[in-house]
């Protein structure tokens, strides 16, 4: 499907925010490795996440929907994952896959995981090599990538890693994992990641540390820990929020609230900067929420100036570096993104498809390994974007399209759905001109 976004006067209005993937995600893995029946709400029905739903169900937990957004999973407890009969399917989702990785690791079953071209092109070896030293076997095509098959050993090794790369999927991976190891299994690092699986172990019950050092923050698991089956309510996804956002903050006269978007201040990275680059951005009415801050996001157009975003800001916003990209196209002066090296590996090549998106628009930028320059000016637009199906980089040309001088078009979106169903008519709820052609 190819959709297009035309140019649009201001954006208004109230929406609330999809449900936090991330979350949803471990809702359902931590859900199905507890004992008892684990209530979700809120959960984010995208693709990704009903693949890690079907992957909970071939692991012999039950995973059902009873209404929108409600979810009941029944875990396997001390049954511990059965092993699935095909191999495991994720689709496009690198997290599902991942954090998965690391919650079979510790059974005594053989696994084969499947994806899509773009999931089967990411590395997977960040995940297993940890994994390997704790005890399991694994085999991959030739560059660590998609299908592997995987066999746990019943019982795993604790493991002190370090990573360096700001990965919370790999953190995630490796402390699922230490649930079933002996003693305690450690990652530290240096530039702390988004903390979910940590918060929900905590809440699930297992015995679980974390601490500030000098070499970085540690999150310790013990393993035999036990899960206990609690209420999981689902906040927004400050990285969906972020299209509205965004959308509101470049278009004059725009004033939208985006509610209950998760304020985890390993997520807020966007509105930070967004900030730092004089958007008219306020928080009304912060609340906790299922163990986390959540509130209301209010943004008005206003005049954008470039910054230059630290590299130690990158795990904090890391999905949202496209649709800074975009709000820098409009702002005056240079925006530089450092340290974001990571965006390479995603479900495309972001910094590369950012890059050819911004200039085919007329829009002065330039890469580097690590980083992304936009100077921003009266963007053109009126261009055909190639997404090679990645969500997030069809979202960001969007919500281009809707504030350049001529329209934008791109060339697949199908896959928004992975991360944010509906999202052409969430925006035009919100006064925007987004359609099939
Ligand atoms: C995620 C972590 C990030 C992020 C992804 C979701 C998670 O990936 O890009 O969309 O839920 O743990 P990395 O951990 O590989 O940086």
């Amino acid at each position: 499907m190819r959709l297009s976004s035309s140019p649009s006067g201001p954006l208004r209005g109230r929406v609330a925010a999809p449900g936090d993937k991330s979350i949803s995600h471990r809702a359902l893995i931590l859900g199905a490795l507890a004992d008892g029946t684990t209530e979700i709400t809120g959960l984010l029905e995208g693709a990704d996440v009903l693949r890690t739903a079907a992957a909970m169900r071939a692991f012999g937990a039950e995973a059902v929907q009873t209404g929108a957004g409600l979810w009941r999973v029944t875990g396997r407890g001390a049954a511990g994952f059965a092993e699935p009969t095909s191999p495991v399917d994720f689709g496009n989702s690198g997290t599902g896959v991942r954090l998965t990785m690391g919650a079979a690791a510790g059974f005594n079953i053989g696994v084969t995981y499947v994806g899509d071209a773009s999931l089967s092109g990411r590395p997977i070896a960040r995940v297993l090599d940890p994994l390997s030293k704790m005890g399991v076997r694994w085999l991959s095509r030739s560059g660590g990538r998609l299908p592997a098959t995987v066999v746990g050993p019943g019982r795993l090794s604790a493991l002190s890693h370090t990573s360096n790369i700001g990965s919370a999927q790999v953190k995630s991976a490796i402390l699922l994992a230490g649930l079933n190891a002996d003693g305690w299994t450690q990652v530290t690092e240096r530039s702390p990641s988004r903390d979910h699986t940590e918060n929900m172990l905590e809440a699930f019950g297992a015995d679980l540390s974390v601490t500030d050092t000098n070499e970085g923050r540690i999150a310790a698991v013990k393993g035999g820990s036990r899960l206990a089956a609690v209420p999981v309510a689902v906040p927004g996804d400050p990285s969906s929020a972020a299209f509205p956002m965004v959308a509101a903050a470049i278009l004059p006269g725009s004033d939208v609230i985006v509610e209950g978007v998760l304020l985890n201040p390993l997520r807020i990275g966007l509105i930070e900067t967004l900030r730092d680059m004089g958007a008219d951005l306020q928080i009304v009415d912060q609340r906790s929420s299922g163990g986390e801050m959540i509130g209301d996001v209010r943004v008005r157009g206003s005049a954008l100036r470039g910054v230059t975003v630290p590299a130690w800001r990158a795990p904090a916003m890391i999905d949202e570096y496209p649709i800074l990209a975009i709000a820098a196209a409009f702002a005056t002066g240079e925006t530089r993104m450092e340290g974001i090296g990571e965006m390479r590996v995603k479900e495309s090549d972001r910094i590369a498809l950012t890059l050819a998106g911004l200039r085919a628009c007329g829009v002065d930028a330039e890469d580097g390994p690590d980083w992304l320059a936009v100077r921003g000016g009266p963007a053109a637009g009126g261009a055909e974007v190639a997404t090679h199906g990645d969500h997030r980089i069809a979202m960001s040309f969007l919500v281009m399209g809707l504030a350049a001088k001529a329209g934008v078009v791109v060339d697949e979106a199908d896959m928004i759905a992975t991360s944010f169903p509906g999202f052409a008519a969430f925006m035009n709820g919100l006064g925007a001109d987004i359609r099939e052609v």
